[in-house]
């Protein structure tokens, strides 16, 4: 009652406006160059801009230029403070008589009172920026689009003993002390670049420092700064910089254009990190790493996120997007170029393993859902939300696929051109598409379909043999789910991998091929084939699609245990463990006997690499089986996945202890080969904790305490956390005493309790969210809970809708301090279409609740309401 009439009274909420593709123009205005002078201070920080405009074609539309939340103090044209200005929405307008102005501006921001993280914020003490998508229009007025290109150059003075270090893009030029205790810096970049790649850094940072030479001769000044005490964990991402740096020369033939390239880690920040010209800023999860408090899989993640942000200097920065629809011609793209950098680091095989197992996770759920859209997105609210799995991971299998049509000489060929060709422009997704056809020599209209059509497509695959005659044919059929606003769509270009077996022999019976399916049908046939076939398809994860084949559990076993791409063996034993588990969910019935024969099988192969061995013994998550059945029953997949994991505990136990065994009483050495060998031993402990051993805690325990690095350590505790025993709550503690004031070890035991399997999750993660450490303030914290709550199948969705009225709560509460990180959380609630008719009602009614918010941002209401439809 009260709350209807408080509804009653809240005025609507002015729906946003959409933006959409097809209404792109040109700017009618460029700015050929910017000067910046800073006066930097947390609570008021002043800022001067100079901008040199140019009237671009014959029109007459004033200047337009975006700005929000400053307060704006004077503006002048051509050096004479003008009154013939005004404020349309957050725009500033400026009717202009002639083709060229010099237009200036003085406005006041406060960066302590920034809790968006967008724009120029305060963390940790220290002044940084954010400006991807639109930050910079929070830091002065500018036409704050990826089009408009403009060389910067940038003042700032900030008091001395608290900033000691002044950063910016491009060069430093020039430095001085002032009388006041002040002092001031200057940068030039001399890269036309868009406002999303400004940045600047004032703060008490000490910096790890390092050189490269590049092919040419030039010598790169490299910078890692962090705070001081820090300084030791910084080794790990100057190497990967390194190693980038001689990777992107040696594979795509791209060097590095400035004297320096800086690197500054920050403790608040929105996601993982920011590729700005010459100065990136990092999440400082990203950058900090020693055997104590990082784990080897946060090691890899490091020296791929610093891949990532430096590659985008060629794709991204000399060449970036013209609109934010194409954000995929620069993340699809660099995705894909740092998952080639990672795979020559180690294990390709695994490397790509891990990518499809995250594609899986993230991107096929997100084209499934309300949200879905395609790699070129047709409209948006707010362009925050389209930093998703589809622009990024299918984005990068797109690139990916263009790759392995072409062949790698002619793919190096189109990446030349198309990097000589669009070298400082603001390009598009068929730009890129264009050039890969014109240097590769092929056809690739159909093959467009990828970047307008979202959904993941499904293909059938059945395989005849008649042994008389000898032939072999592979019937196959594709279709494109219907997505929101789209339906009856036209098949895509598939390029799949195959290769077939003989059933009897094990020998393989042709090459590899390449087959197209560019049809919704077709058929592949083979002659003399003396045997029966087994089709190994998709080979290499060749296409990012979902294959439904004919394969029965012994076919799949039996590629398991003879395919010669290791992806395709990792991908038939994974099938054979979805198809057990979707079984034992929908008829309950349990045979397990097929799985555990080739886990067992794969265990005992002494050729196979410990890490290629440690993925593919382990089960598909409860999400991913839930991802296989039209209504999900999270506490049958639950029960039937612990099943199946007890009894591989126990059926082979003893090989476990061996694999455990195999990996203990070994000094820390972060090798390949130790990585695997750890990787392993943590399986095996999950296993035998899992069998019920009554040993298991007790291993688990002392493995937590005798640990020597963290993915010992944190692995231990992911097995104790699980189980209910004196163990668990004792590791928790000394955990938590032993990284008292290390955040980002504590925001592993956040998560780690977050994502647990045991039954008292939701109430455990309830009173997290009051420990006194937990707060929305800081992204990282506030992600290791409500985020890793929101993908625990089973304590998310558990009865009563208490975990949707929790997430609902905590979202609107962190909507009002940083709406950005809010909406990223909000995609678990629009899942409700795929759960029983109880669920859904409930995980509608928390949507509804958090659309009729009073004072909602448009991030939050853009993927709340969608997720209604
Ligand atoms: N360009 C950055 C990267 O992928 C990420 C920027 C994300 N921005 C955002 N508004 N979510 O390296
Ligand atoms: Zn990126």
């Amino acid at each position: 009652m009260l709350d209807a009439t408080h509804a009653a009274l809240t005025p609507a909420p002015s729906a946003p406006a959409v933006i959409r593709r097809e209404d792109y123009t040109a700017p009618a205005w460029t700015v050929p160059t910017t000067t910046l002078d800073f006066a930097l201070d947390p609570a008021v920080t002043r800022v001067r801009a100079r901008l040199s405009v140019e009237r671009s074609g014959a029109h007459d539309l004033p200047l337009r230029l975006d700005g929000a939340g400053q307060r704006i103090v004077s503006v002048a044209v051509d050096g004479v403070s003008v009154n013939e200005w005004r404020i349309e929405g957050e725009q500033l307008v400026l009717p202009l008589p002639g083709d060229a102005h010099v237009i200036e501006t003085e406005v006041e921001i406060a960066p302590e009172r920034n809790t968006q993280l967008m724009g120029l914020y305060a963390s940790g003490g220290n002044l940084c920026t954010q400006c991807e998508a639109e930050g910079f229009r929070r830091i002065t007025y500018f036409p704050d689009r990826p089009d408009v290109l403009s060389t910067y150059s940038v003042r700032m003075t900030a008091d001395k003993a608290r900033f000691p270090v002044l950063l910016a893009n491009g060069d430093p030029v020039a430095q001085g002390d002032n009388d006041d205790g002040t002092h001031w810096a200057e940068w030039h970049d001399p890269f036309p670049k868009p406002s999303y790649l400004f940045a600047l850094v004032a703060g008490d940072l000490a910096v790890n420092r390092g050189t490269f030479t590049t092919r040419s001769g030039r010598t790169v000044e490299l910078g890692i700064w962090v705070r001081e005490a820090d300084l030791p964990k910084t080794d790990h991402a100057l190497h990967a910089l390194k190693l980038s740096m001689a990777w992107d020369e040696r594979v795509y033939g791209r060097e590095y254009d400035l004297d320096v390239f800086n690197i500054v880690a920050v403790d608040d920040f929105n996601f993982g990190a920011m590729e700005n010209k010459g100065l990136n800023i990092f999440n400082s999860r990203y950058i900090l790493a020693d055997p104590d408090t990082a784990t080897d899989y946060d090691y890899d993640a490091i020296a791929a996120v610093v891949a990532h942000e430096y590659f985008h200097n060629w794709s991204g920065n000399r060449i970036t997007c013209r609109d934010w629809f194409q954000l995929s011609l620069k993340e699809g793209f660099t995705v894909y170029r740092d998952q080639g950098f990672s795979a020559d680091q180690g294990s390709a095989a695994v490397k790509r393993i891990e990518d499809v197992r995250g594609l899986r996770a993230g991107q096929f759920p997100e084209d499934a859902s309300p949200l879905a859209h395609p790699v070129r997105p047709e409209s948006y609210l707010e362009i925050s939300n389209f930093y998703t799995a589809t622009i990024y991971n299918k984005g990068a299998e797109l690139i990916r696929m263009m790759a392995t049509i072409l062949g790698p000489e002619r793919f190096r060929a189109a990446t030349d051109l198309y990097f000589e060709r669009f070298d400082g422009t603001a390009a598009t997704c068929e730009d890129y598409v264009a050039c890969m056809e014109e240097a590769g020599g092929v056809d690739l209209s159909q093959f467009r379909l990828w970047y307008s059509q979202a959904g993941t497509p499904r293909v059938s695959v059945s395989l005849e043999h008649e042994p008389g005659s000898g032939r072999a044919t592979l019937n196959l059929a594709q279709k494109v789910p219907d997505t929101p606003g789209q339906s009856n769509k036209q098949p895509q270009v598939l390029p799949l991998k195959i290769r077939l077996f003989g059933a009897e022999t094990g020998e393989a019976l042709t090459d590899e091929q390449l087959v197209i399916l560019s049809d919704a049908s077709a058929s592949v046939t083979f002659e003399t084939i003396p045997e029966r076939p087994i089709v190994s398809l998709n080979r290499g994860f060749s296409a990012p699609i979902v294959i439904e084949s004919d394969r029965t559990a012994a076919d799949l076993a039996f590629l398991a245990r003879h395919d010669d791409d290791p992806f395709a063996r990792y991908e038939a034993m994974q099938q054979l463990m979805l198809d057990t588990l979707v079984a034992a969910t929908i008829e309950g019935k349990a045979d397990h006997e097929a799985v555990i024969a080739a886990v067992a099988d794969t265990l005992d192969n002494p050729e196979l690499d410990p890490a290629f061995v440690a993925e593919a013994v382990l089960l598909p998550s409860e999400s991913f089986v839930g991802d296989q059945m039209s209504t999900v029953d999270p506490n049958a997949i639950h029960d039937a996945r612990e099943a199946l994991r007890r009894d591989l505990g126990r059926e082979l136990e003893a090989r476990w202890r061996t694999a455990y065994e195999a990996g203990s009483g070994r000094a820390y050495a972060h090798t390949p080969e130790d990585k695997g060998r750890r990787r392993l031993r943590n399986v095996a402990l999950g296993y035998i904790a899992a069998s019920g051993a009554a040993d298991a805690a007790k291993l688990a325990y002392a493995q937590f305490a005798d640990a020597d690095n963290m993915t010992d350590r944190q692995g231990a505790l992911t097995t104790l956390v699980g189980t209910h025993s004196e163990e668990r709550d004792a590791a928790l503690d000394i955990f938590y005493q032993r990284y008292q004031g290390n955040s980002l070890v504590l925001d592993k035991w956040f998560q780690t309790q977050a994502l647990s399997s045991a039954d008292d999750t939701p109430q455990l993660v309830a009173e997290l969210a009051r420990h006194p450490d937990f707060s929305l303030a800081n992204p990282n914290r506030a992600r290791s809970l409500i985020g890793a709550f929101g993908v625990n199948q089973r304590a998310f969705h558990a009865e009563g809708g208490a975990g949707y009225r929790w997430l609902a709560d905590q979202l609107i509460a962190l909507d009002a301090l940083n709406p950005q990180t809010a909406a990223k959380l909000l995609p678990p609630l629009g899942r409700w279409r795929r759960f029983d008719p109880t669920r859904a009602a409930l995980m509608r009614a928390e949507l509804e609740r958090i659309v009729a918010h009073p004072g909602l941002s448009k991030d939050l209401f853009e993927q709340a309401s969608k997720s209604l439809e």
